[in-house]
């Protein structure tokens, strides 16, 4: 949500930077800012982790991470060796006065050399059961203390349930202000997400159909091809719940449905979002298997490459019962969409990687057309395309050349591509930058996160209490499970199934 104006003089530290994230992620993004000139000159990165490491070997591993993962492809030497020049490290135990003392000390001889003051982002790659105590170790040293220029950036998960997040959100309150604190979620950084409040808002088409008068369903669909790689000892404590739905189909989910903002200041946005999780309806217990459904991929075929069952894959307990595949079905109870049943699934080992929204319209009330000319008609559908082909599709109805009369189910596309001819940053150099502008729009507030895991928390509860009997349930290379199917065929719908792009497959109802 910035707005391009540049950086102040700015010192960014990764706690957790031997992780995979520092080096997929964080320094593409940063790296790629810099090219774009988005950043100050004066930027420092400055990586904490308990494994020592030179600056030079620092450097090396982020060189490697950015020629790897970096949306422009490899480094070129140059520019490299300029933005590596302010690349540090520091080894140290995070449980350690001694670790924030040094490093305090190496943040304030680099204002000293740039003379100037900077803002500093405490970017806290690590699990929620460390954030606590780095929170606590930067406070002790006063390194929290100015409200204006620091800032912790925390990333998800955010706790594990609804205790555990009301937990932290108190303990890193205790140290740093609501306003410093920014919890990432990297799906609002995405420019197709961010769009779909440009879509209902900037368009005054939208909004009078965007109702339950004219508006029989939501589907919401966050699939991913890969499995769970090497992350299995992390996923085996989060599932695709907790890794997927409490996080981004509910940020997706917000965006959907909120009410229009009064402007686009932080808070004002922010608290239009609380509002609709807020009126997610309670499911009690008794009502989870009604509403939510579990899988667990079996072996099978992705792409004609067969890959193994889930409890074969590295760190996976061979009896594992934890889910790859979370579908939801939600009602908001408010005037504008009581009734609409909103379904959400997110599953790993699907046949694509595609993360899309349907919008499903009612019928028309009355069909003046024969039978005859329209032998399958379709409802209209708005398809928000999120990734990959990121777009916009509308589904309507056209009379086919000639006669006799016939109809047929036809879309309107429009291609991000095509319309703009400009690459797509990637999410996290748009939510770093955010950040070091101090611009909170598109980060969870603690209300947020709270209300999320709250909304979840009867299913989280059940499916600890009563474990799967029907694990594995789905072969990898397909949509999930059955009883996903039924999640909708109760309602007398179908999901909606996404168009594949190396096959002229899908674009259909299961
Ligand atoms: C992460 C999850 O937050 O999002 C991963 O932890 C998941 O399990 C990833 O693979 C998906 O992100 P994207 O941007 O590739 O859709």
């Amino acid at each position: 949500m910035n707005n391009q104006k540049r950086s102040e003089p700015t010192i960014v530290v990764i706690f957790g930077a031997s992780g995979d994230l520092t080096s997929r992620k964080l320094l593409p993004a940063l790296y790629n800012l810099n090219l774009d000139k988005l950043l100050t000159d004066r930027l420092a990165v400055i990586g904490v982790d308990r494994i020592a490491k030179s600056d030079e070997e620092f450097r090396k591993l982020m060189r490697q991470g950015v020629d790897k993962f970096s949306r422009r492809g490899k480094a070129e030497d140059g520019p490299w060796d300029t933005f590596a020049q302010d690349l540090h490290t520091l080894a140290g135990d995070f449980s350690e006065d001694g670790t924030f003392r040094k490093l305090a000390d190496i943040i304030s001889s680099k204002k000293k050399e740039w003379e100037t003051d900077a803002n500093i982002m405490f970017y806290l790659a690590t699990p929620p059961s460390v954030m606590e105590t780095v929170a606590r170790g930067l406070g002790n040293v006063g390194l929290t203390a100015d409200r204006n220029r620091s800032r912790i950036v925390c990333e998800k998960p955010f706790g594990r349930d609804l205790d555990s997040a009301r937990e932290l959100n108190t303990k890193l309150t205790a140290v740093f202000n609501e306003k410093q604190i920014y919890r990432i979620d990297h799906y609002l950084g995405k420019d197709t997400v961010q769009n779909i409040l440009a879509f209902r808002f900037a368009n005054s088409l939208m909004e009078p159909l965007w109702n339950r008068r004219y508006i029989d369903c939501v589907q919401i669909t966050v699939a991913e091809e890969l499995g769970v790689e090497h992350r299995g000892g992390y996923y085996e404590k989060s599932g695709a719940l907790r890794d997927m739905l409490q996080s981004h189909l509910m940020q997706v989910l917000c965006c959907m449905a909120m009410e229009c903002p009064v402007s686009f200041n932080a808070d004002e946005i922010r608290n239009k979002k609380v509002d609709v999780l807020r009126a997610i309806r309670p499911i009690s217990e008794e009502q989870v298997h009604l509403n939510a459904v579990r899988g667990q991929y079996d072996s099978g075929q992705v792409h004609s490459k067969q890959v193994p069952a889930y409890r074969a894959e590295q760190s996976v307990s061979p009896e594992s019962n934890t889910e790859t595949f979370a579908a939801l079905r939600l009602q908001i109870d408010n005037w504008r969409w009581h009734d609409v049943p909103f379904y959400l699934r997110s599953g790993k080992r699907m046949p694509a990687r595609v993360s899309e929204i349907v919008i499903q319209f009612r019928p028309v009330p009355h069909l003046a057309f024969p039978p005859r000319t329209v032998p399958d008609i379709q409802p209209n559908r708005i398809i928000l395309r999120i990734q990959p082909d990121e777009g916009i599709e509308v589904k309507i109805q056209a009379k086919q050349p000639g006669s006799p009369m016939r109809l047929k189910s036809v879309a309107m596309d429009f291609l991000y591509e095509e319309a703009f001819r400009v690459p797509e940053p990637e999410a996290y150099e748009t939510l770093l930058l955010d950040v070091i502008l101090g611009d909170a729009t598109q980060f969870m507030r603690a209300d947020h996160v709270e209300a999320a895991w709250s909304a979840l928390m009867p299913i989280l509860t059940m499916w600890e209490n009563v474990p799967p009997t029907d694990f594995p349930n789905y072969s990898a290379g397909s949509w999930g499970p059955d009883s996903a199917v039924m999640l909708l065929a109760r309602d007398g719908r179908n999901w909606w199934v996404p168009k594949l792009q190396d096959s002229k497959q899908g674009h259909g109802q299961t």
